[in-house]
């Protein structure tokens, strides 16, 4: 090794780290390292993609952001999901702290040196075939669980003690040696307190340059750490109260070895865009940056789930037609879909489902749709849109055509717990064949008319993702179409959404800010009449046609548009009406929100989980809330909002780090809610601050049962894949129906019936089999379900596990195994070239 350009490395890295933004005393973790090294390594792909182009590429100013990271890259549109994906990694990553807190393997401890790397390069392989297959969110969630292990090395083991200056590139491949590891029996620490533990591991360990890790223990007197090893050290840690005493973490400035926190910082930082570059390079440029969730064209899917039965000629040719509009008129524009997605069904079949990021192609798929047969009426429509619901990114939003009710009415509660999951908004395009009265299923010479309890399983399931249902004979469905080319627009976001079933009068009243333009209200339900009010207390109500408020406005079957002059300030809308309805407002603004909901982790470190649950009805409970879209707006308010009601639960605000809000609510409504946002810009325009509102679409619900699962596992097909669950009620007692649904049409088994004690859990086990010619990169997502007693509360759980084939992959995994021999060959030239890069960086910036 050259000492001269480690000397230099180490200097760059300690440039690039102040340039951070680093504050003395404050020390890093997992969140801030990961999203350092995420904004580097994209800030260096597009860079280096903007010069192949020969394009003109600004560097942002330090500290990175997402926001302007998006910006830098010709992707402002991409800055919300771009975002997204840096906080999904991170709670993924943290969730390694939660879930595995004692795993040794999992944070490098008890010299597992061996069992953590195989966690790295068999994640490694998972992120590249999920690449390769397109599964983004796949790939995001085992990049966040490799992640942490790779960080912890530097903090947990020796090798920054050992005076190395440049990461381990050992740890991200698995055919060399990760370095001399300690033999069991070989003592690496001695006895230390306080300040003299900076050199408590032995001379010779250093010296002979022999890897150690802490040991790590939270039970006082009971300890597994082998005479004369190293502890983690820490308040936390029982095994640095046993000798050889004293701990050798750098986690923070506190801790045993906190002098060299910084160092192992950065090369935690250096380590995680080295395995990040080498996914690059296995992914390609492009596809890397999409992973990371920017795109050209607005990051958004156009899906499509269509009924292609006998009856469904004409709203076929319907859909062709607006496929072909939004084709011809956004490709190459910031709203072009960055995926279509389809999927066509009847009965008895459904699917296959296609996904191309090809205009063409997909048009061809659409133009290669003909109706026909359909028996008995009832159509698998939502199987179809699980399908789609699984394969579609998260806040997506999908149309599903039909003239039929679901025969599949018993996957109604999989469908709600995938929207709640993914926030996907989906609308249902009902066209009636017996109004329009040209075609007719064939064994049918009555009405076709879906009968109402049949329409209102698709009202349900729009209003719980925040859709519209919109029931219309064939006639008025090209008109209803609009409402696909609004929802094109790549900046969309929700003002207002309330819903009253059954119907009420009632007062709705909305901020609308100067950043919204295009301000739109969709009202569904029949006999409706309301009066809309300007901030500046003009009003026009439903029958006046020649108002100033109500710019253009239209009304087809039960479904009513109204374009909405720009004006910001406080808007009012008065309903009246006694038959249910639905009352949306939207606009297109770059300023949005994002929100997970988290539970306080319980386990040894503090942290937040996110739920892949309904969280607990009637108790406390938190959010994690950013805006998107401006890196100076703050959030005011958060408050759970009743859906159907009145009733409100303002949450606390509490700022994180890296422009996260910590939201505690004192209460979790029983019923369905929505979650409205209010924030603070003051670098929107020149004059005073920008106050907005944003509001969920997806009506969320709680529920008096808990759920639980690990998804951290890796599917290998032909072995019996088991996922054992636990689920706990703090309602009623009795027996709960499970139900395990995943989308790949998998065997599975899984108890049907589960006795639940009040406040005691239950185990179950789900076991999947997955056929043996199943590709590496394909993702499975499983929902677990369990279902009280009288059927008034359900709980899920939603999970997403991925392949690894050993046996479809032996060229594929050879030829990636070549590829990363190649790049990595000289590990040392790769990280140089990186680091100036940064260098590079840092030195335009300063110009
Ligand atoms: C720790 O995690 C690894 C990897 O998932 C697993 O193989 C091992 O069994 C776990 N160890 C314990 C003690 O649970
Ligand atoms: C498709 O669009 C064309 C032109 O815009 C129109 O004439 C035709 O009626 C449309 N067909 C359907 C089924 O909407
Ligand atoms: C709505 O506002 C009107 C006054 O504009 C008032 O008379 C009516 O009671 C209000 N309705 C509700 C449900 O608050
Ligand atoms: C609810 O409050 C308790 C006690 O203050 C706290 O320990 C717990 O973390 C809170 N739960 C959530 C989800 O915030
Ligand atoms: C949970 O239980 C409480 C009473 O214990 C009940 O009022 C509430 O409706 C239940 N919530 C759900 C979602 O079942
Ligand atoms: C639950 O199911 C078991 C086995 O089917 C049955 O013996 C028991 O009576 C049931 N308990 C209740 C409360 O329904
Ligand atoms: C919880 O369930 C277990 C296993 O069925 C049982 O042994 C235990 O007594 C139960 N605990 C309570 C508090 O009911
Ligand atoms: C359920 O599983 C958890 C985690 O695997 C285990 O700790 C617990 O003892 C199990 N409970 C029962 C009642 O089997
Ligand atoms: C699923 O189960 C059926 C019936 O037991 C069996 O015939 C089929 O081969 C299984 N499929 C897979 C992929 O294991």
């Amino acid at each position: 090794m050259s000492s001269g350009l480690a000397v230099l490395c180490l200097m760059l890295l300690h440039t690039g780290a102040q340039g951070f933004g680093i504050l003395p005393g404050k020390s890093l973790n997992h969140l801030e390292i990961t999203e350092r090294a995420i904004l580097n390594t994209v800030v260096q792909v597009c860079r280096e993609l903007a010069q192949a182009e020969g394009t003109d590429f600004t560097v942002p100013a330090q500290p990175f952001t997402a926001e302007a990271v998006a910006v830098a890259c010709g992707t402002p549109k991409s800055s919300k999901s771009f975002r997204q994906a840096i906080i999904f990694i991170t709670l993924m990553n943290v969730r390694v702290d939660i879930r595995h807190a004692l795993n040794a393997s999992f944070h490098f401890d008890e010299e597992m040196f061996v069992q953590g790397r195989k966690i790295i390069t068999e994640g490694i392989l998972v992120v590249k075939a999920s690449n390769k297959q397109e599964n983004y969110e796949s790939a995001r969630q085992k990049l966040g669980e490799i992640f942490h292990p790779l960080q912890d090395f530097y903090s947990h083991s020796n090798w920054v003690e050992m005076g190395n200056t440049l990461p381990n590139s050992n740890l991200i491949r698995s055919d060399t040696s990760i370095g001399n590891i300690a033999d069991e029996s070989r003592a690496t620490c001695r006895n230390c307190d306080g300040d003299d533990c900076r050199n408590n591991i032995l001379e010779d360990i250093i010296n002979e340059r022999i890897l150690t890790s802490g040991y790590f223990g939270i039970v006082p007197f009971v300890s597994t750490k082998p005479k004369g090893k190293c502890s983690h050290g820490g308040a936390v840690d029982q095994t640095s109260n046993i000798e050889p005493k004293g701990g050798i973490n750098k986690d923070t400035f506190e801790s045993s070895h906190g002098h060299l926190h910084t160092n192992a910082a950065n090369m935690a930082t250096a380590a995680t865009s080295k395995l990040l570059e080498d996914i690059r390079g296995a992914a390609g440029d492009r596809p890397f940056l999409q992973m990371m969730g920017i795109s050209k064209g607005s990051n958004k899917a156009l899906c499509f789930v269509i009924d292609t039965t006998g009856s469904m000629t004409d709203d076929i040719a319907t859909v062709k037609n607006v496929t072909s509009f939004i084709i011809n008129s956004e490709v190459g524009t910031e709203n072009e879909p960055s995926v279509y997605i389809l999927v066509p069904f009847n009965d008895p079949d459904f699917g296959p489902l296609t996904k191309t990021k090809d205009p063409k192609l997909f048009k061809a798929n659409i133009d290669s749709l003909s109706a026909s047969g359909g028996g008995d009426e009832e159509e698998l429509s939502l199987s179809g849109l699980q399908l789609a619901l699984t394969s579609a990114p998260s806040n997506s939003e999908i149309f599903l055509f039909t003239d039929a009710p679901a025969k599949d009415k018993r996957l109604k509660s999989t469908v709600v717990a995938l929207i709640e999951r993914t926030q996907t908004v989906v609308n249902f395009m009902i066209s009636d064949s017996s109004v329009s009265n040209r075609r007719r299923r064939s064994d049918d010479t009555q009405s076709n008319r879906i009968a109402a309890s049949d329409a209102q399983l698709y009202r349900d399931l729009a209003q719980a993702s925040g859709g519209q249902a919109i029931e219309v004979t064939k006639n008025e469905l090209p008109t209803a179409v609009s409402i696909i080319t609004d929802s094109s627009s790549s900046s969309l976001v929700t003002l207002l959404q309330a819903a009253r079933s059954p119907g009420k009068a009632d007062n709705f009243s909305f901020i609308v800010d100067e950043t919204v333009i295009t301000l739109t209200v969709y009202i569904t339900g029949r006999s409706i009449t309301f009066t809309l009010i300007s901030p500046t207390g003009e009003s026009q109500q439903s029958t006046d046609t020649t108002g100033s408020l109500i710019t253009a406005s239209q009304s087809v079957g039960n479904f009513i548009t109204l374009r909405v002059k720009k004006q910001a300030g406080l808007w009012e809308m008065k309903m009246v009406s006694t038959n249910p309805y639905t009352l949306k407002v939207i606009g297109q603004s770059p300023i949005d929100f994002l929100f997970d909901f988290v539970e306080a982790s319980q386990g040894p470190f503090q942290g937040f989980d996110a739920l892949e649950t309904r969280p607990r009805a009637g108790v406390n409970g938190s959010l994690l809330v950013s805006v998107t879209g401006s890196d100076s707006a703050t959030v005011t308010e958060v408050t759970l909002v009743q859906s159907s009601g009145s009733e409100e639960i303002k949450g606390v605000v509490v700022p994180q780090e890296s422009g996260n809000f910590l939201i505690q609510v004192d209460r979790i409504p029983a019923g369905e809610f929505g979650v409205r946002m209010k924030g603070q810009d003051n670098s929107v325009t020149s004059r005073a601050s920008v106050v907005f509102q944003r509001q969920s679409s997806t009506n969320f619900r709680s529920s008096n049962l808990t759920i639980s699962a690990d998804s951290n596992s890796i599917l290998v097909p032909g072995t019996p894949f088991s996922v054992p669950f636990s689920v706990m009620t703090y309602g009623m007692e009795g027996n709960y129906t499970i139900r395990a649904t995943n989308n790949r049409r998998f065997n599975s088994t899984y108890p049907t019936s589960l006795f639940l004690e009040a406040r005691n859990s239950t185990n179950g086990t789900v076991t999947l089999s997955a056929p043996l010619n199943t590709p590496s990169g394909t993702d499975i997502t499983l929902t677990i379900e369990a279902e009280a007693p009288d059927g008034g509360d359900t709980n899920y759980v939603v999970l997403r596990f991925s392949v690894l084939n050993p046996v479809t992959d032996e060229e594929g995994s050879a030829a990636a195994v070549s590829f990363s021999t190649k790049v990595m060959q000289s590990p040392l030239l790769c990280l140089s070239i990186m680091v100036l890069g940064l260098c590079i960086l840092t030195e335009l910036d300063i110009q």
